[in-house]
């Protein structure tokens, strides 16, 4: 059972099919466009959207709003340094600020940098210094139906191979994601993390953490991982850390706050040029873009972050909601992981070509059907289209992601989301296909516009 109970509500809108279906054909088929007034369970993402607790709540009550200096600042520094042990923790106001301060540091022209798997705005961010972003996730993670507990690992022999070959010599940084969100939210076991650091250490190259979901990816090792069984999510997350030499961590996801991420590093040249860039952009080192409430709420929410009970609701609510929409005749990406599942939209869908948008079919019909709000992870995504609709490239998989937001939906709430499901799985046939009437030349899925086929 969940370990806490409600003291503050927040009333969600209901609206009718009808309001529903004039609502997508205002904002022409693009989710995104939806005022979240006219969403009733808005699983989009699970970043920035979690409650807070009442500790959270006071915590930023008595937060310190002095420029430099704040008290708020050292309480923040004092909780992350003791997690994380690193020498250097700058904050910032997000994950995607602490990347861009970071990579403009660290990177020059012609980089390479290898991860399990980029998050967009990871490899935007590496792109952006004129840097390659590689992919290099394990075999496992290809086999959606595969359970294999860590299929969010990178491929050891890949980055071997990449560090000891002719591009060796441009690769200059390796970031893990844990857990690794653009390959199904899945986790990295600690033997994979630790033969990395020491690949790394062996060619002198740093390996930094993409922090975002430590506390969840700590608890499926703790679960999973033999050697860890009888450790706490917090002991496996302190060590995690010391096998890295720094990382950058948005604090939307298991900081539970509505705003806030760091950087952490050992290297003082690499923090001292950190911390004038996000002097320059982001706000003052001892501040980073964000106010001293907010820096009380993160270190709050990074304490409660890695409590037992919490986790393994979570981890509980997940697979109860998996069950679900199992039941109802929908495959996932296996195994369901902790903060979104992955629902295997082209499967569900084969009468609609990757070019027509399966993932973004079923993200319409879920909302239509249900006033549920998700992400299409598929073709419209990362497919490509000549001018006539002809296909050029579609995506891997079309996934549609349900994102869970901390403490925010109850198992009943879900349950609207399985049923929900089980009414479309009964009439697929009735589901149709999208074309793009309008579209941006990168990031085309946030500002597309989109008729029925
Ligand atoms: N890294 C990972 C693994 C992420 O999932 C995200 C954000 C970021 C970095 C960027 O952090 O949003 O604070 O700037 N993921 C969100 C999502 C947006 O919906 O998955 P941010």
């Amino acid at each position: 059972m969940e370990p806490y109970r409600i003291k503050v509500v927040e009333p969600i809108p209901v609206t009718t099919r009808q309001q529903r279906e004039a609502a997508l054909k205002r904002v022409n088929y693009n989710l995104f466009d939806l005022r979240a007034e006219e969403v009733t369970i808005d699983l989009l993402t699970d970043s920035g959207t979690g409650a807070l607790s009442a500790a959270q709540l006071a915590a930023g009550m008595a937060g310190d709003e002095s420029y430099s200096g704040s008290r708020s600042f050292y309480r923040f520094h004092e909780t992350v340094t003791e997690l994380t042990g690193y020498a250097h923790i700058l904050p910032a106001h997000q994950g995607r600020a602490a990347e861009r301060v970071l990579f403009t540091t660290l990177l020059e022209r012609g980089n390479l940098v290898l991860s399990n798997t980029h998050f967009d705005t990871t490899r935007a961010n590496v792109e952006l210094n004129d840097a390659e972003a590689r992919d290099l996730p394990c075999p496992e993670a290809k086999n959606l139906d595969s359970t294999d507990p860590f299929k969010g690992n990178i491929d050891l022999d890949a980055l071997a191979r990449t560090l000891s070959g002719p591009d060796g010599s441009r690769v200059a940084v390796v970031v893990m994601t844990i857990t690794n969100n653009g390959g199904g939210g899945q986790p990295v076991s600690m033997e994979n993390l630790k033969r990395t650091a020491a690949l790394c250490r062996q060619h002198g190259v740093p390996l930094f953490l993409d922090a975002a979901r430590f506390a969840e990816n700590a608890w499926l090792v703790t679960r999973h991982e033999e050697g860890y069984r009888d450790r706490t999510p917090r002991q496996v997350a302190e060590e995690a850390f010391r096998l890295t030499d720094g990382c950058m961590m948005s604090a939307k996801k298991d900081g539970i706050v509505h705003i806030g991420g760091f950087i952490g590093t050992n290297d003082p040249e690499l923090a001292q040029k950190c911390e004038l860039l996000l002097i320059a952009t982001e706000g003052f080192a001892t501040y980073g873009g964000l106010a001293g409430r907010d820096l009380d709420m993160m270190a709050q929410g990074l304490t409660e972050v890695t409590e037992p009970s919490y986790l393994a609701e979570r981890a509980e609510i997940a697979s109860h909601l998996a069950h679900r929409v199992r039941a109802a005749g929908v495959d996932i990406v296996e195994p369901p992981g902790m903060h979104a599942l992955y629902l295997n939209a082209g499967r569900l869908l084969p009468h609609i070509p990757p070019h027509h948008y399966p993932g973004h079919a079923l993200a319409c019909q879920l909302y239509l059907e249900g006033g549920i709000r998700s992400a299409e992870l598929g073709s419209l995504y990362l497919g490509e289209e000549d001018e006539h609709g002809n296909p050029i490239k579609s995506a891997p998989y079309e996934l549609v992601r349900l994102a869970l937001p901390r403490r925010v939906y109850t198992r009943s709430h879900y349950d609207h989301v399985g049923e929900t499901l089980a009414k479309i799985a009964k009439n697929t046939d009735q589901v149709y296909g999208f074309r793009i009437t309008d579209q941006s030349p990168i990031l085309r899925h946030f500002r597309a516009t989109l008729e029925p086929v």
